[in-house]
């Protein structure tokens, strides 16, 4: 099993790990190796994101905010429950601090919960708040499948995840494919005189991810890039899809606002683009941040059911 448990329901454990944590509120860490900055403050503080920033413009952002949902049933303090007008408040906060930021040309994305016990708030409410931004375009409404989600009796998941992506400007998209080789054949079409079956005029093998991504997995304990402690984790093929099909224009920078265990941040490594991310809890900058130089080290994605804090002793945690 992990080695550090959920972080955000255990505070006790989250105050020996705090000393252990190099940044401190409206404090920012800069890559030595001159490509990132990662900070510990608020999203919706526009001087905070002015200093983190520090005159970039961002060409793709992807952010992932808490989702006004109990994950795995334990309401915490990261992941409050707000009422659903509260959660809008709290998401127009941080959309007005930050998009101002954004490049002429920028993509935009953002994950959403949708409770499906509660009238799957709050994504309705959001995709209504986000028609008050006229700079953003909404482009795609993207699904990741959830293999809880139907069709088991017991043990489902009550929760959706959605991406949502919106554009500002014209920014370039770059057609992206998965792995699954393309089996539907036997649908045919003149070209130049000559009766062609489709496949003959692809350009891949592979299907194209489309706006149902199944060729993803929840992050859990036994997969590398696995997280201990960070409960919310991405995987991390999603957010190199993203940045893959959108990487930011020009001289623009990845952005995230809400960085937990690091995922854009890392995939932004993996692709050498410059990203820009915080989050308002210590806890999680320093996971970011511990995640890229353990990946520039060892090339590990992760710490699998490793502890990412190994100066933490969790033996004398158990007998607290
Ligand atoms: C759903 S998680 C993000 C998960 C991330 N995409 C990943 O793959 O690890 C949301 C994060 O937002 C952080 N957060 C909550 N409120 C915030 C705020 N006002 N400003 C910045 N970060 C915040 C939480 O501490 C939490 O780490």
């Amino acid at each position: 099993m992990e080695k550090l448990p959920r972080l955000d329901t255990d505070n006790e454990l989250k105050k020996r790990i705090l000393p252990h944590c190099r940044l401190k509120e409206g404090e920012i860490w800069q890559d030595p190796e001159g490509l990132h900055r990662v900070g510990v403050g608020d999203a919706g503080n526009p001087d905070f994101l002015d200093r983190l920033f520090k005159g970039r413009r961002i060409g793709t952002m992807l952010n992932d905010p808490p989702y006004n949902i109990a994950v795995g049933r334990r309401p915490t303090a990261a992941l409050s429950r707000k009422s659903a007008d509260e959660y809008v408040e709290f998401t127009r906060r941080w959309l007005d601090a930050s998009l101002s930021f954004l490049d002429k040309d920028a993509h935009f994305y953002l994950w959403l919960g949708a409770d499906q016990n509660d009238g799957f708030q709050p994504l309705p409410e959001i995709m209504i708040l986000l028609r008050e931004y006229g700079d953003l375009r909404s482009r795609s409404f993207i699904s990741m499948r959830n293999q809880r989600g139907y069709g088991t009796q017991q043990n489902w998941m009550s929760l959706r995840q959605e991406l949502l992506y919106y554009v500002k400007g014209k920014p370039e998209f770059k057609v992206v494919y998965t792995d699954i080789p393309k089996i539907l054949k036997g649908y045919y079409k003149t070209v130049g005189g000559r009766r062609q079956e489709n496949l003959e005029r692809s350009r891949s093998d592979c299907i194209r991810p489309g706006n149902i991504w199944v060729d993803m997995q929840q992050v859990f304990y036994r997969m590398e890039e696995n997280v201990p402690g960070a409960y919310a984790q991405k995987p991390l093929a999603s957010a190199e899809r993203i940045l893959t099909a959108s990487p930011p224009p020009g001289n623009s920078v990845v952005a995230d606002l809400f960085s937990h265990s690091g995922t854009t941040l890392l995939a932004a490594e993996k692709a050498q683009l410059p990203c820009c991310t915080m989050d308002i809890d210590p806890v999680y900058a320093e996971l970011s941040i511990r995640r890229i130089e353990r990946f520039r080290s060892t090339a590990k994605t992760g710490w699998q059911w490793e502890n990412p804090f190994p100066e933490i002793d969790m033996e004398s945690t158990e007998r607290l």
